[in-house]
């Protein structure tokens, strides 16, 4: 599984974290990543000590791991609707987290989050949406006063150049991510592709999730906006715990 950002210690702390978090009974989300990765093997072992709890997962490779850890599955469309038992808490991982800058005004967007380094952000958005409670995993270098990596725009493959040509429009520059060891673009899990769209610091993130949602095209956008309930940061000696 892809790492990226700071060090594997501090994600395992997140992920082991958040992994603690959940109560026995719940329906767990599990999110896609280096770090959810942390949370999904301390839940096979919580598990493995007696622990009842069912996984949903936001991509394929998330439920491999959760298969082979042995964490029971269901699928998203038996956790929810009518008579279905609902997902109590999702942990999953962030590209970066908005955390406001020192002594400032409060910032809009603290909170808000860029996802789909793993090109998951569709079926992330999904799960991390319908759950009670969305613990964001992440380690320090995911930490920023404002937003301001490419945001991952999931399209549809006769969407590529409509879309690319409205992100321009609304101040972007998108990117058709490749795949690293493949002569190619990265397909997602749906079929899809994904641009890459720089816009510099994003002051108000709200404001262009709703852009990006009401572009024609677009399936899904990694920008999540007052989802995260509590985000836990591994550092290099323990965890710090915001909500
Ligand atoms: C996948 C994601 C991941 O959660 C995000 O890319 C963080 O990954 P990692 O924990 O490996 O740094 O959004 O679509």
């Amino acid at each position: 599984m892809k790492t990226s950002g700071g060090s594997d210690a501090a994600k395992r702390r997140a992920g082991e974290s958040a992994a603690e978090a959940v109560a026995d009974g719940e329906v767990v989300g599990l999110g896609t990543g280096s770090t959810a990765a942390h949370a999904i093997r301390r839940l096979g072992d919580r598990v493995d000590a007696g622990l009842d709890v069912r996984g949903v997962a936001t991509s394929f490779a998330s439920r491999e791991l959760a298969a082979e850890r042995g964490v029971p599955l269901l699928d998203l469309d038996e956790a929810v609707g009518p008579d279905a038992p609902g997902i109590d808490v999702a942990i999953d991982g962030a590209d970066q987290v908005a955390v406001g800058g020192e002594g400032d005004e409060p910032a809009t967007g603290v909170g808000a989050l860029i996802k789909g380094g793993g090109a998951a952000h569709a079926r992330e958005k999904l799960v991390d949406a319908a759950a009670d409670r969305f613990l964001v995993v992440a380690d320090p270098s995911k930490e920023a006063p404002v937003l301001d990596r490419p945001v991952p725009v999931e399209v549809l493959p006769a969407g590529r150049t409509a879309v690319a040509e409205a992100v321009r429009a609304a101040g972007g520059e998108p990117t058709l991510r490749r795949a690293e060891r493949k002569d190619g673009p990265v397909v997602t899990d749906n079929g899809n592709l994904v641009l890459d769209c720089a816009f510099g610091a994003i002051d108000d993130p709200d404001t262009l999730a709703t852009t990006l949602a009401t572009t024609p095209g677009v399936v899904e956008h990694g920008i999540f906006v007052g989802l995260a309930d509590e985000v836990h940061v591994g550092t290099e000696t323990g965890v710090r715990i915001a909500r």
